[in-house]
């Protein structure tokens, strides 16, 4: 029988990959999304794409009574917007999350939902593991935090079985560089295939653990099958387990796009910004079997050949 899925932001940059490699499994995917950042162009033929938000509780239940399994990753990504709309930010990334875990509790179905490297907060100088001490410094984070704490809470009170994964530094085709929430890699390649200068915020020797986006919709089904077996409320880092700079970055991508040296013009650091960010990729390993496959230099070699 075919698998039947809900994909909830699946016309986002991550979504859309999933949902990529969902049909090419040959399950059924149907994409909650309100376009508030996804893009209908995202969404690939053969997936059907339910208008619609995630606060909507009537419909979110109806979507998820129809499903084998969700993997859920609307949300309000943009940082800088939570801080804004503090409360809005709460509600959609906190409020929607626990809405969507209650439906799927109710129907009995396996949930993964999209966390963050961001719950560590700023751990200069040390690798980030499942169990180290959570301290995130955004709402952002907070709720995606909190996001956890209402999965195994969840999962104690009504029996979800579910995976959270904490997404590192994700790049990849069609995440658009210029978007706000668009990270650095996206907009180093558009600078490069524009010819115009990098703008590094400091000495650009943070470092951060990158990600390519293949290799994350792998891990999310992963996931998926190991929250179905064994339930409960887990949580893994999905990350490569090493670390580049930005120095280190912009050269690769001058070399993959081979045609010369991208000038870079530093300016004050962005407040608030992480010096270093390396995860653990172990648990993923030893619990899920799941390995990054994406060298740095392949991943930027299919994101700038999409370009
Ligand atoms: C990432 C996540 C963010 C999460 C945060 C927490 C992405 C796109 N964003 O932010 O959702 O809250 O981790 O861990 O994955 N930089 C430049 N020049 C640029 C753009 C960026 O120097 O033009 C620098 C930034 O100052 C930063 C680094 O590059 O030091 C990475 O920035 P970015 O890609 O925006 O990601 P994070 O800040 O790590």
């Amino acid at each position: 029988m075919t698998r039947k899925t809900l994909v909830t932001g699946g016309a986002g940059f991550i979504g859309s990959h999933l949902a990529d490699r969902l049909l090419a499994d040959g399950e059924e995917v149907v994409i909650l999304d309100n376009l508030s950042s996804g893009a209908r162009e995202n969404v690939p033929a053969g997936a059907r794409l339910v208008e619609g938000d995630i606060l909507d509780t009537e419909l979110v239940a109806d979507l998820v009574r129809d499903v084998d399994s969700v993997f859920h990753l609307a949300a309000l990504v943009i940082v800088q917007e939570c801080i804004r709309n503090w409360d809005l930010g709460h509600q959609i990334n906190l409020g929607g999350t626990i809405g969507l875990f209650r439906a799927a509790a109710a129907k009995g179905i396996p949930v993964v939902y999209a966390s963050s490297a961001a719950i560590y907060g700023n751990r200069s100088g040390s690798e980030c593991r499942e169990d180290s001490l959570p301290m995130p410094i955004s709402p952002y984070g907070a709720d995606k935090l909190g996001c956890e704490h209402q999965a195994r809470a969840m999962a104690e009170i009504h029996g979800l079985r579910s995976a959270g994964l904490r997404f590192f530094n994700v790049y990849g085709p069609r995440q658009d560089p210029r978007s706000p929430y668009a990270g650095v890699i996206s907009k180093f390649c558009a600078n490069r295939a524009a010819d115009t200068p990098h703008t590094v915020f400091g000495d650009g020797l943070q470092s951060r653990d990158f990600i390519y986006v293949g290799d994350i919709a792998r891990g999310l089904v992963s996931a998926r099958n190991r929250a179905a077996d064994s339930g409960g409320a887990s949580v893994y880092n999905l990350c490569t387990g090493s670390e580049k700079t930005l120095l280190d970055l912009a050269k690769e991508i001058d070399s993959v796009a081979g045609r010369g040296t991208t000038e870079i013009t530093h300016v004050k650091p962005r407040a608030g910004d992480i010096r270093m960010s390396l995860g653990s990729p172990k648990l993923a390993y030893d619990e899920l079997g799941f390995q990054a496959e994406t060298s740095l230099r392949n991943g930027l070699t299919s994101l700038w050949n999409s370009l």
